[in-house]
C-alpha cells in the first residue's frame, strides 16, 4: 500500500541498512560539570576539557569520513545556569574559534550553526559569522554546532514558515528545519549516563539510532565514537517495515 515515506526515511540509500556507515552523527555532550566535580575542580575546567574533546572528536569525524557531525554546545535552557558559568562557556567558544578555525578551513570542513546564535553578544556573533563565511565553500565534513538551540522552537519556526508558503505537511516542515541541508540523522549519542533528549533534534531523531554511554564528555575519545559507529553498523533499521 502506498504511504508516506519521506526522503529522510528512505530505506534504500546508504546509511540505512545493516553494516552501513553512518553519514550524520549528533552528540549531546554532557557531563563536563560532573567530570570537574569528581576532581574537585571548578566546572569551568570541565568545560575547558570538554572543548579539547570537541577538537579531537571533530578531527576524528573528518578522518572517519562522516558527512556531518552535529554537536549540542548550548541549549536554550542553558541560560538558566549561573552567569559566571555562561560567561565561561562564551569565553571558551571564542577561544575555540580563534584556535581552531584555521584547521577547519584548511581541512575542507564546513561550519554550520543551528539555533539562534544571534542572541549572543555582538563580538561572538561577528566571530561566528566570520567562521561561517570562511568555511562556506568547503565541501568536506560539515561540523554543525548547536548554539542557543532548542528543538521545539526550531519545529515551531519551521511550521510557521511552511504555513506561510502553503500546506503544513511533515515534508514541508522538514524542508524548513535548520538541518534541511544535512543528511538524515543516523546516530544520536549522549554521554554521561543521562538517557534523555533535552530538547535536541526531536524531529530529526524520529528514526535515528541511539547510543548512550556513561563516559563523561571530557573523557570521550575518538575510540568511543568508533565504538558507537561500530554498534550502529550492527543494527538493523526497519523504519516500521519488516
Ligand atoms: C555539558 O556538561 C555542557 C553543557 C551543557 C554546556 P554539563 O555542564 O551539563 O555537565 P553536568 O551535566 O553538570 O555534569
Ligand atoms: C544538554 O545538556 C545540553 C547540552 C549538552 C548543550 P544539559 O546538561 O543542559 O541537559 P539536562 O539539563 O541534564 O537535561
Ligand atoms: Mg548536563
Amino acid at each position: 500500500m502506498a504511504g508516506r515515506v519521506s526522503p529522510s526515511h528512505d530505506t534504500s540509500g546508504p546509511g540505512s541498512g545493516k553494516g552501513a556507515q553512518a553519514r550524520h552523527v549528533a552528540i549531546i555532550m554532557d557531563g563536563n560539570g560532573r567530570w570537574a566535580k569528581k576532581r574537585h575542580l571548578p566546572r569551568a575546567v570541565g568545560h575547558k576539557r570538554g572543548v579539547d574533546a570537541v577538537r579531537e572528536v571533530a578531527r576524528a569525524a573528518r578522518t572517519m569520513g562522516l558527512e556531518a557531525l552535529t554537536l549540542y554546545a548550548f541549549s536554550t535552557e542553558n541560560w538558566r545556569r549561573p552567569e559566571d558559568e555562561i560567561g565561561a562557556l562564551m569565553g571558551l567558544l571564542k577561544s575555540f574559534i580563534v584556535s581552531d578555525l584555521d584547521e577547519f578551513a584548511a581541512n575542507n570542513v564546513r561550519l554550520k550553526i543551528i539555533g539562534d546564535y544571534k542572541a549572543f553578544a555582538p563580538d561572538i556573533v561577528a566571530m561566528v559569522e566570520n567562521a561561517l563565511a570562511r568555511t562556506a565553500g568547503n565541501d568536506g565534513t560539515t561540523l554543525v554546532v548547536a548554539l542557543n538551540y532548542g528543538s521545539q522552537a526550531e519545529i515551531a519556526n519551521a511550521a510557521a514558515r511552511a504555513a506561510a508558503k502553503g500546506a503544513i505537511t511533515p515534508e514541508s516542515i522538514e524542508a524548513e528545519l535548520d538541518t534541511a541541508d544535512l543528511p538524515p540523522l543516523d546516530l544520536l549519542i549522549r554521554t554521561s549516563g543521562e538517557v534523555r533528549l533535552s530538547n535536541f533534534l526531536l524531529w530529526q531523531a524520529a528514526y535515528a539510532e541511539m547510543w548512550f554511554t556513561e563516559v563523561l564528555w571530557p573523557d570521550f575519545k575518538p575510540a568511543h565514537l568508533q565504538e558507537a559507529l561500530d554498534a550502529f553498523a550492527r543494527r538493523e533499521r526497519r523504519y516500521g517495515g519488516r
